[in-house]
């Protein structure tokens, strides 16, 4: 459909950078299935999740300081002397977890409905790499307030690079830019972390992009077939979004007025101490799973390659995924697989913020083997030999009465 705004001034841009054209295509005419339940307003929070990290990023760093001397309590000062410092402050922490519970759910979704699945390759795989981006993002943050828990995760997850056969402990030197983790690390840290999120706004440009060339997946699992399966994005989407963020944002006020700490770590209201080690070095509850994975295995390099082939497997699932239906609705023997899945993920997390001894190393090799044998055997078996359901005709069929599905309205 071709656009021409009716405003001058507009038609006049229009006509010399078609930017209001190609907006108006994406939020506005953008043809959506009908059908997307509330499971498809993460993506959006996500976006929203990004700039509101930003924004607060950008006027937190006005008054902190990245030195050893200064960064804790410059960040005290934030919390205590400069207007509305604790509500910046607590949003970007909170921030952080909030936009990780939203970009896990957008996974698992995409899990679910089989997303991932062909045409949309490329869109996953762009996901995974601001997957990835988020992760260095968030563990240079957390370094920041130079912290007891800030200074020891920086040194046990940089130092996990020393396993390296050969150049690994020349590699940490290199990261460290020194022989300890000091001022040069922090500095650099607070210069990659405020690099970063800016990164990330174009992977989700590429991101968004790759989504649009060949439309929403949906809960059926059924491409668009005639334009009865679809409605415009706006007014539709954009309100059922903007009811969500308004739900989602209830959810975020909770932990920001009523527990801003409870996310966090207390001993990282400790100012670092290179001398003293805390009793137990946990990260953040968002790398978890990824900790219990690296622990499970006794030997250091082992562990390392583990925890990165986590990630790896996922990048291989649309070929390791045999099933030419998308979606778990039709998928009677992989739905329930998928939510032993999450019952494993959810395994993993509890198992990383516990120390590693008696029946949580079992515990944890058992859901580290479960998590690699269900990407890596069971998925590839069930797409092979799972009797799927029937599915509908059509999306329309799917969600209206057999009258209006076949042409006719409810009124006519
Ligand atoms: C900053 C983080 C991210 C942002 C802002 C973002 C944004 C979006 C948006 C706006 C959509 C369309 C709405 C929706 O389907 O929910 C979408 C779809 C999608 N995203 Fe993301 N995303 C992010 C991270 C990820 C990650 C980490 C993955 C996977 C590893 C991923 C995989 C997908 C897939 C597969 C779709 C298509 C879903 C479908 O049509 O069913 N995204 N994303």
């Amino acid at each position: 459909m071709s656009f021409e705004p009716k405003n001058p001034v507009v038609k006049w841009v229009e006509h010399r950078l078609p930017i209001t054209g190609m907006l108006h295509h994406a939020l506005y005419e953008y043809p959506t299935p009908k059908n997307l339940s509330y499971w498809w307003t993460f993506g959006s929070l996500a976006g929203f999740m990004l700039v509101v990290q930003i924004v607060t990023g950008i006027v937190l760093a006005m008054h902190y300081t990245p030195h050893v001397d200064y960064a804790f309590t410059s960040v005290e000062h934030i919390m205590r002397d400069v207007n509305y410092g604790w509500l910046l402050r607590y949003m970007h922490a909170n921030g952080a977890s909030m936009f990780f519970i939203v970009v896990y759910l957008h996974i698992f979704r995409g899990l679910y409905y089989g997303s991932y699945k062909a045409p949309r390759e490329l869109l996953w795989w762009l996901g995974l790499v601001i997957f990835l981006l988020m992760m260095a993002t968030a563990f240079m943050g957390y370094v920041l307030p130079w912290g007891q828990m800030s200074f020891w995760g920086a040194t046990v997850i940089t130092n996990l690079f020393s396993a390296i056969p050969l150049v690994g402990d020349s590699i940490v030197t290199w990261l460290w830019g020194g022989f300890a983790v000091d001022n040069p690390t922090l500095n650099r840290f607070f210069s990659l972390h405020y690099l970063l999120p800016f990164v990330i706004v174009g992977v989700v440009i590429l991101h968004v992009w790759s989504l649009h060339t060949n439309g929403s997946n949906n809960p059926t699992g059924l491409d668009i077939k005639d334009k009865q399966d679809s409605i415009p994005f706006h007014p539709y989407y954009t309100v059922k979004d903007l009811f969500g963020l308004a739900i989602f944002l209830i959810f975020f006020s909770a932990f920001l007025f009523y527990a801003p700490n409870y996310l966090g770590h207390p001993d990282n209201y400790i100012p670092a101490n290179p001398l003293v080690t805390p009793a137990h070095i946990v990260p953040e509850w968002y790398f978890l799973p990824f900790y219990a994975i690296l622990r499970a295995v006794p030997d250091k390099l082992g562990g390392v390659l583990l925890m990165f082939g986590a990630i790896a497997v996922l990048f291989a699932l649309p070929w390791l995924d045999k099933s030419r239906i998308r979606s778990a609705r039709f998928r009677p023997i992989y739905k329930q697989l998928f939510w032993v899945f999450v019952a494993d993920c959810v395994l993993l997390t509890y198992i990383g913020g516990k120390p590693p001894e008696g029946a949580f190393i079992i515990w944890g090799r058992i859901a580290t083997i479960y998590y690699f044998v269900h990407i890596l055997i069971l998925l590839p078996l069930v797409g092979l030999f799972e009797k799927p359901r029937p599915l509908p005709a059509s999306i329309s069929e799917d969600v209206l009465p057999k009258k209006a599905a076949s042409g006719e309205t409810a009124n006519a």
